[in-house]
């Protein structure tokens, strides 16, 4: 008898470790325990035993058996139910992460980024920003910047005509000039005036230049206006843009809109001089075509490049670079 108990005992707890389902444990529970479980038939025998011992002590035996199997179960069941939960969870359970991996975060292009701090730095010298049309008349480009049809200035401007209006009327600015004779229209003097924007030039590009490139012109006019002015204002910008270790020169140099012309020159804290744009007298003339007399009003306009600017401040060696949209390029900034 005891034998026949330890053998369905071990066959039991085999059957248990071989279980691998909370429904076969379930199964099992009464294949084992139940009332027709080779445990509960060798219960019903007992009764045929001979001696009280005997009875005694199978029916000991018995009881060890049937508790060791329901522990064994239970162990069984608690751990298939554990495993069974963390399946369940693991497909119920909703992936938040995106949610916290925030998409990488946007930044202004470098060109527009030195435009920006072109704005502030002006503003904060007192100057208002305004800009005009890309797309302008050859008057505005060319004429009433004292450059008439056949001025030889204008072969300095390869320029990209617009099919509009009378052949040749229409064109791409080819700089931001022309704003200043729209401003002179539509603001009375004083005029302290930033404007930036987009030009174009019918050019091959190459390192330095491009097609489309950006400029930022400036335009005072007051009475009693000098070149003192122009100089002051141009040296005050350089060391609020650049540094206090940086001063600037004016050089002698030749523009239709103004007389006198000049170029101005920025020098950096090791001695090297980088020429940034041109400046002088705004015209009489040009006064006149903004409907200005210029035996009241003075004043001084100045103009460079704003994609160049970005170039120097961030050493790119090839302006192309800074259009090709290549973002290895671009998130280095
Ligand atoms: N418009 C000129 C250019 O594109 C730059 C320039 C020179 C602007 C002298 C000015 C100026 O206002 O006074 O080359």
């Amino acid at each position: 008898m005891i034998s026949e108990i330890t053998a369905a005992r071990t066959a039991a707890e085999q059957s248990i470790a071989a279980a691998s389902s909370l429904d076969e444990i379930r199964v099992l529970d009464t294949d084992l325990l139940g009332k027709k479980s080779p445990l509960a038939l060798l219960k019903t025998g007992l009764g045929k035993l001979t001696t009280v011992d005997e009875k005694k002590a199978a029916g000991q035996a018995l009881n060890e058996a049937m508790l060791a199997v329901e522990e064994v179960l239970n162990a069984r069941r608690a751990l298939l139910g554990r495993a069974e939960r963390d399946v369940q969870l693991a497909a119920e359970a909703l992936d938040l992460t995106e949610h916290f991996n925030a998409p990488s975060r946007g930044k202004a292009h470098i060109v527009t980024q030195a435009w920006q701090r072109l704005e502030d730095v002006f503003v904060g010298l007192g100057f208002q920003v305004a800009e005009g049309p890309e797309v302008e008349t050859d008057w505005y480009n060319f004429e009433a910047l004292n450059m008439p049809p056949s001025h030889p200035a204008r072969s300095m401007h390869d320029t990209f005509y617009v099919d509009h209006g009378q052949p040749g009327s229409t064109v791409l600015r080819t700089h931001t000039s022309p704003v200043q004779i729209r401003v002179m229209q539509n603001v009375a003097p004083p005029i302290y005036m930033i404007m930036p924007g987009r030009v174009f030039r019918n050019e091959t590009t190459d390192a330095t230049h491009l097609a489309v490139f950006h400029q930022i012109e400036g335009l005072v006019i007051d009475r009693g206006i000098t070149l003192a002015d122009l100089a002051g204002t141009i040296e005050a910008f350089t060391q609020a843009f650049f540094g206090p270790g940086f001063t600037s020169r004016l050089r002698p140099s030749y523009f239709p809109f103004t007389e006198p012309s000049a170029e101005f020159d920025i020098r950096t804290p090791k001695g090297d001089w980088l020429e940034l744009g041109g400046c002088g007298m705004v015209h009489p003339n040009v006064l006149r075509a903004g409907g200005l007399d210029p035996e009241e009003w003075s004043g001084f306009a100045f103009g460079f490049g704003i994609d160049r600017m970005a170039k120097e401040r961030h050493g790119v060696g090839d302006v192309r670079e800074m259009y090709t949209n290549d973002i290895r390029f671009i998130e280095q900034f």
